[in-house]
């Protein structure tokens, strides 16, 4: 047995792999080892999990945020994106269609904003929603960092699970990919005060970008399993061109990058064998079967985009987001036939 395939049994059996061993599966070039460490992963996830994907139905509320990310298509300041705002009418609306679908959980995704009016709207729309699915829908937030008492209102309203990124466990590259501003260490406080506040903790990571080392990555990987997460999405940088990051970035192979997306899932589900792993958009964007992929390396949770299809060209986080004119029925009826 070749010392990949010893690292892979470790884990297998184990769950528990050293930075070393990360390191190792993460930079293997050889796609026939590569595939065993899909294999591998979507091995446990059918022991721990089972052959089932879970959906949940995402709706993007709106793509105002207060925040300046390096990165992001959405920040403050690029004033090329046309900013919108869904109505609480449209987002039940949007809560209703998933519902009907049989959809078990939604996510409300938003930019960050911390006004009392935003907060309280939130909290009315989360019990409204709770009210017109029977208490059925379960509701997953992903709208930034709040304070531990916004937190506590908004799981009084109903909300259980809530979806924040720590982006990178280093504090010296979280401050390369962020104004001086935005603190790592109130990132990683907002993570406390969610789950002091009751919540199943979401959280994630993105990679690939210039300058991180496969051993960031492990890092990134053994932080999650610290940090005790119930539930990551993660994935690969993906440039946009009106961001300070995406106008120095290098270009960017999209196989390279997806093979990298699907061994940073494989590699956590060794790890964390019966948590919640998404296979993001962001890997649709590398290839049409990309979540797909994704599936196979490990993941079980896939957001079908429930969001009204004149909105979704706005939430343009990175360059080419796929199914921007798609509707919600065709989003979900390509996912049936994908998944079939
Ligand atoms: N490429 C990939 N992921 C991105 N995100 C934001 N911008 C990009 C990008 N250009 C991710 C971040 C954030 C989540 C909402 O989207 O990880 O937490
Ligand atoms: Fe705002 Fe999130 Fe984009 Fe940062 S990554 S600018 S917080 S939407």
């Amino acid at each position: 047995m070749n010392n990949f395939e010893k690292i892979l049994n470790k884990g297998l059996e184990t769950h528990i792999l050293s930075d070393e061993e990360i390191i190792c599966l993460l930079a293997e070039q050889d796609m026939q080892k590569v595939q065993k460490l899909f294999d591998t992963a979507n091995l446990i996830k059918l022991k721990n999990i089972g052959n089932k994907v879970s959906l949940r139905g995402l709706i993007e509320i709106g793509n105002v945020c207060r925040k300046n990310c390096y990165y992001c298509g959405i920040r403050r300041e690029n004033h090329k994106t046309e900013r919108f705002e869904l109505s609480q009418n449209e987002i039940l609306a949007d809560a209703e269609l998933a519902w009907k679908f049989k959809y078990g959980s939604i996510v409300l995704q938003g930019g960050e904003i911390q006004t009392e009016k935003h907060i309280a709207f939130i909290e009315d729309t989360v019990k409204k929603i709770k009210f017109l699915s029977r208490n059925e829908l379960g509701i997953t937030l992903s709208l930034g960092e709040q304070s531990l008492d916004t937190y506590k209102r908004w799981f009084a309203a109903g909300a259980h699970r809530y979806l924040l990124r720590i982006e990178t466990s280093n504090p010296e590259i979280y401050s390369l990919l962020h104004p001086a501003d935005h603190l790592f260490s109130e990132r990683l406080q907002a993570l406390y005060d969610l789950r002091e506040a009751g919540f199943q903790l979401g959280s994630g990571i993105m990679f690939g970008f210039d300058g991180q080392s496969y051993s960031d990555m492990a890092r990134d990987l053994l932080f999650l399993k610290k940090l005790d997460v119930d539930m990551v999405g993660m994935g690969p940088y993906s440039v946009h061109k009106d961001t300070p990051m995406g106008k120095k970035h290098s270009v960017q192979n999209d196989s390279e990058m997806l093979i990298l997306g699907c061994k940073m899932i494989a590699v956590l589900r060794i790890i964390m064998p019966d948590i919640n792993i998404a296979s993001t958009t962001v890997l649709q964007a590398l290839a049409p079967d990309g979540r797909e992929k994704g599936l196979l390396a490990g993941a079980n949770v896939i957001m079908p985009n429930v969001s009204e299809v004149r909105f979704r060209k706005a939430y343009q986080l990175y360059d080419n987001k796929p199914g921007t004119d798609e509707n919600a029925v065709a989003t979900r009826s390509a996912l049936e036939q994908s998944l079939l």
